[in-house]
């Protein structure tokens, strides 16, 4: 009993040191502790510093701890510059210190330049230590490890292409958090299907570690086929020039299908899905890449770049994109097991990543 409140208590430290730990949540959270520690609220700090992680949902640990910056060694130090720095803001000239000054009639302008000088105080070494603590934070993270070797893989089989296809697959591969994101996801075994594959990079990256992979692909760029076949003929690949809408699925333990839903019509992304589901085999996964329409800025932005491309590629229609929800039903109608990831490219895209795994259980009734 007591063994087991023991593991419970260092799984729920555990959990709370480590929730939401990337860069960018890590910096608010050092931000936000630091702001708050040098701020006069004295009394309030911690509560308001719980108070404040809860609600933006920061690492209270790391939030916490940011408010010691406000400790008896640096509390001098804190006082007499927002006092010096508030009364540069406010009369263009810094204070000779005087203890004295703060009990005199000139206590209240002297309150008033440590408020304004504390609250700025508060944003620049705050902001000094966000920037220090996403740097760390970003340097520490476990690197995918698996990524930089499936990298050099897909570069290795492109090297003998065209200078600018070799160069596309490249910085698409620099670039492009997809190549992240799927080195994190278990890829499954059998035949890769990538529909719409362009170049055939994901069909690539897909057959790192087992070159006997059986790689179909299509799609209907007629230069970007002639590229794939060449650089994948070292391995098990067959890619053709055909239409999503009527390339007849093999039996497939993955199914790719990384931008090309919003080339079709809404009937015609909806049916594709419920193929591919059905073309899974046990265990399998359909994974696809979509934008994300409901990120405001990051949503608009995307949508334009989509249309720039589509009309640089003379498509002749515009990106049709459906909703998050209208995705997951139709893969979860179709007995699927879904997740989605939702992520921002180094260019600023807004995606979401659909994963449908088809279970077992759902086979075998
Ligand atoms: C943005 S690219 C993505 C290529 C590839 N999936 C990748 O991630 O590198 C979209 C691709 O979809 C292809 N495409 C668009 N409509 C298609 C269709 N109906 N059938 C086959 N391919 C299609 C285009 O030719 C283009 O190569």
């Amino acid at each position: 009993m007591a063994l087991k409140s023991k593991t419970r208590a260092r799984q729920f430290i555990a959990a709370l040191l480590t929730e939401r730990l990337d860069p960018g949540r890590a910096a608010a959270a050092v931000f936000l502790g630091i702001f708050v520690g040098i701020v006069p609220i004295y009394g309030f700090q911690t509560l308001a510093a719980v108070g404040l992680a809860l609600l933006f949902r920061l690492n209270k640990p790391l939030t916490l701890a940011s408010t010691f910056i406000n400790n008896p060694l640096f509390l001098p130090l804190i006082v007499v510059s927002s006092v010096e720095l508030g009364s540069f803001l406010r009369s263009g000239s810094f204070q000779p210190w005087n203890l004295a000054a703060l009990t005199r009639a000139h206590m209240k302008e002297e309150f008033l330049s440590f408020v304004v000088g504390s609250l700025v105080l508060g944003v620049l070494v705050g902001g000094v230590g966000a920037a220090i603590t996403a740097l760390i934070v970003h340097l520490r993270a476990p690197r995918n490890p698996g990524l930089r070797e499936r990298i050099r893989f897909v570069n290795r089989t492109f090297a003998q292409s065209a200078r600018f296809d070799r160069g596309f697959v490249r910085w698409k591969l620099r670039l492009d958090r997809i190549f992240g994101l799927l080195a994190a996801e278990d890829l499954g075994s059998g035949t890769v299907v990538d529909l719409g594959c362009g170049y055939g990079m994901a069909l690539c990256f897909a057959a790192f570690g087992d070159s006997s992979r059986h790689l179909s692909g299509c799609d209907l760029n007629t230069h970007r086929i002639a590229v794939a076949r060449r650089a994948l003929s070292t391995l098990n690949a067959d890619v053709s020039v055909g239409d999503v809408r009527h390339f007849e699925l093999p039996p497939a333990g993955l199914i790719l299908i990384l931008d090309v839903l919003q080339y079709l019509s809404a009937e015609e992304q909806l049916a594709l899905l419920q193929r591919c589901c059905s073309a899974l085999a046990p265990q399998g996964r359909l994974i696809f890449r979509v934008h994300d329409c409901e990120r405001g800025l990051w949503s608009a932005i995307t949508m334009a770049f989509d249309r720039l491309l589509f009309s640089c590629e003379r498509a002749g229609t515009r990106p049709l994109m459906l909703s998050a929800e209208q995705y997951r039903n139709v893969l979860e109608g179709a007995g699927m097991q879904v997740e989605s990831r939702r992520f921002r490219n180094r260019l600023p895209l807004a995606h979401i990543l659909f994963i449908a795994k088809r279970p077992l259980a759902e086979i075998a009734s």
